[in-house]
């Protein structure tokens, strides 16, 4: 069968010989977990159904794999200017290659993820829709692309994917079972790990056990280390997992945004999924305050019939549209255009939903059974004669208190998990809230006695005020657990010193632990940073292991295909 070792496998619940149950490879490309959790839904819906389902990302996939498939349910999400997710470049490198298999046999369709924000609007969904026809695939219901906002759009998708997959089903009725019931018997990596009871829309309430700062009172930021209770709960993770928190908006925000309408906060509203709440609930709980989108301007703007504001929204003012949007938010919007809402479910109806934030969870839970740690970068900032910070960060920062509980819910990420043998050496590679994934992995191969050798690579502004969890790794550096450390403390000297400066002064050692089999990790920063680390690891292989250009990045990509370099980037 067309399904690939080491996914997720399970044949359908119970098989009554009256339902016919296809084969279907529930197909996912997604960086930040969204694609996967819905994927997840379709899964469990077509098991419910009978089906023999397989989940598996498009990073651990190949073309030669779906020519083996009979039918596909794809959700795609897109990245940056149009691309697909880092991890699923190679699997979609390989489909456009001249030589990729034909798909004559796939039924398929497509779930596109985007951000209206973005000019290239769910691009990687549209390409690869495409590209399945042209190998000669045959859609089976129509592609359908979503903004963040995806509730709706998914549910259109899914309805039609499904009448379609049950008229198949009738049809296929005199196909005998043994050639449909095709037993997947490939294990899951992580086989044991039970479903999740808290969920985004079902949270934990979860008491905050300890608050401390991690960056000295004289630092130039706020870092935060935040302890939740998790004991006697059913919330279970993974060192690598995030833990999601549902944020409450800054009440004195809303007040100001209130105040700035007129509105007394008590007038009852109508939020989709919620209900009937006060408008000040709901500008607290459940709708985004704060940052301007480019959906929120031209609704807004076309509301008003605001001139200047549609002048900007023309695609060759792109530039000074993103400038406007930049430094301001949406209390901004309605200070410089007054007057243009005057209902308060214009205001709702505009807004999107507040969203949960995700944060690396930086414990182990064989090391701090009972509890989640999460690394906080505060952030904070002044533009247009206004202090404003991130919604979750400042919450966490101002409004929260030990003995509060907090709404949280675990978000796995089974693409950055210890390697299985607890003997394979690893370099992570961690600045600034970076560092949290890697003190729980830290923590939790010293819990199971890990004989892997460990190399950090952490990097902050200053050593004296930002050396997050300082008195723990120099420890673990001490009783050799940390094999090595190299910091880089990037305003220290004149010059900036980074991670990958660092990874390049080591490109030796570093070269030996990836022929001794290392495997790499890497979280932080995304635009930046985890791009030239990614250029340092080309250059290292170029240097070291005397490749050109062309070798050194099928090295890489091949550290990838072997499940060796991860990346939690955002
Ligand atoms: P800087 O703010 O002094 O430029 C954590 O935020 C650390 O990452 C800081 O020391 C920050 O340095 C550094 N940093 C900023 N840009 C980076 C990049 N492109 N690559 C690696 N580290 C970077």
């Amino acid at each position: 069968n067309g399904f690939l070792a080491g996914i997720f496998a399970e044949p359908a619940a119970a098989t009554q010989p009256e339902v016919v149950s296809l084969n279907i490879a529930v197909l996912y490309a997604s960086q930040s977990g969204t694609g996967e959790g819905l994927a997840r839904k379709v899964m469990k819906e077509l098991k419910a159904k009978g089906h023999t389902v397989a989940l598996a990302s498009l990073d651990s996939y190949t073309p030669t794999a779906l020519a083996k498939d009979e039918y596909a349910i794809i959700i795609a999400s897109t990245y940056g200017e149009g691309e697909p997710p880092e991890s699923v470049r190679p699997f979609y490198d390989q489909l456009c290659l001249e030589t990729a298999p034909r798909l004559d046999k796939l039924s398929y369709t497509v779930l596109a993820l985007g951000d209206k924000t973005y000019e290239q609007f769910c691009k990687f969904g549209v390409d690869l829709d495409e590209r399945l026809q042209t190998l000669g695939a045959n859609r089976m219901s129509h592609r359908v692309d979503c903004d963040v906002d995806l509730d709706e759009a998914f549910a259109t998708w899914k309805t039609s994917f499904i009448s379609r997959l049950d008229e198949i089903a009738g049809s296929d009725k005199s196909r005998s079972a043994a050639t449909m019931a095709t037993v997947i018997t490939m294990p899951s990596t992580n086989a044991a790990t039970p479903a999740q009871t808290h969920t985004r829309d079902n949270p934990f309430r979860a008491p905050l056990v300890e608050k401390k700062m991690l960056t000295k009172d004289v630092s130039s930021k706020l870092t935060l280390h935040m302890a939740l209770s998790i004991a006697d709960s059913k919330v279970h993770y993974e060192a690598g997992d995030a833990c999601g928190v549902i944020p409450q908006n800054d009440p004195g925000l809303v007040a100001q945004i209130l105040d700035g309408l007129k509105f007394s906060g008590d007038e009852q509203v109508e939020v989709a999924k919620v209900g009937a709440i006060s408008l000040y609930n709901a500008l607290i709980d459940s709708l985004q305050v704060t940052r301007l989108s480019r959906k929120l301007v031209q609704a807004y703007a076309a509301m008003g019939n605001c001139q200047h504001l549609l002048d900007l929204l023309v695609p060759e003012q792109q530039a000074h549209f993103d400038k406007y949007i930049y430094d301001r938010g949406v209390i901004d919007l309605l200070t410089e255009y007054p007057g243009v809402i005057t209902d308060p479910s214009d205001l709702v109806a505009m807004l999107p939903r507040l969203t949960p934030r995700l944060y690396s969870i930086s414990s182990s839970p064989l090391a701090h059974a009972g509890e989640v740690h999460t690394t906080v970068a505060v952030v904070r900032y002044r533009s247009h004669n206004m202090e404003r910070g991130g919604v979750c960060s400042t919450m966490f920062a101002d409004r929260t208190s030990i003995g509060d509980a907090l709404p949280i819910y675990i978000q796995p990420n089974k693409k950055f998990r210890l390697p299985q043998d607890t003997d394979t050496p690893i370099i992570m590679i961690g600045p600034g809230t970076g560092i949290a994934p890697f003190r729980a992995f830290l923590h939790e191969r010293r819990a199971l006695g890990s004989k892997g050798r460990n190399w950090l690579f952490f990097g902050e502004r200053s050593a004296k005020t930002d050396f997050l969890y300082k008195s723990e790794i120099e420890e673990m550096l001490a009783g050799k657990h940390l094999t090595l450390l190299d910091t880089a403390f990037s305003r220290d000297q004149e010059h900036k010193i980074y991670v990958q400066d660092r990874m390049l002064e080591q490109a030796s050692a570093f070269w030996h632990w990836l022929q001794d089999g290392a495997s790499i990790y890497v979280c932080g920063d995304a635009s930046r940073m985890a791009k030239d680390v990614d250029a340092a690891l080309h250059t290292i292989a170029e240097r070291q292991g005397h490749l050109d250009h062309e070798a050194a990045r099928d090295y890489v990509l091949r550290l990838k295909e072997e499940n060796r370099y991860h990346r939690d980037v955002y």
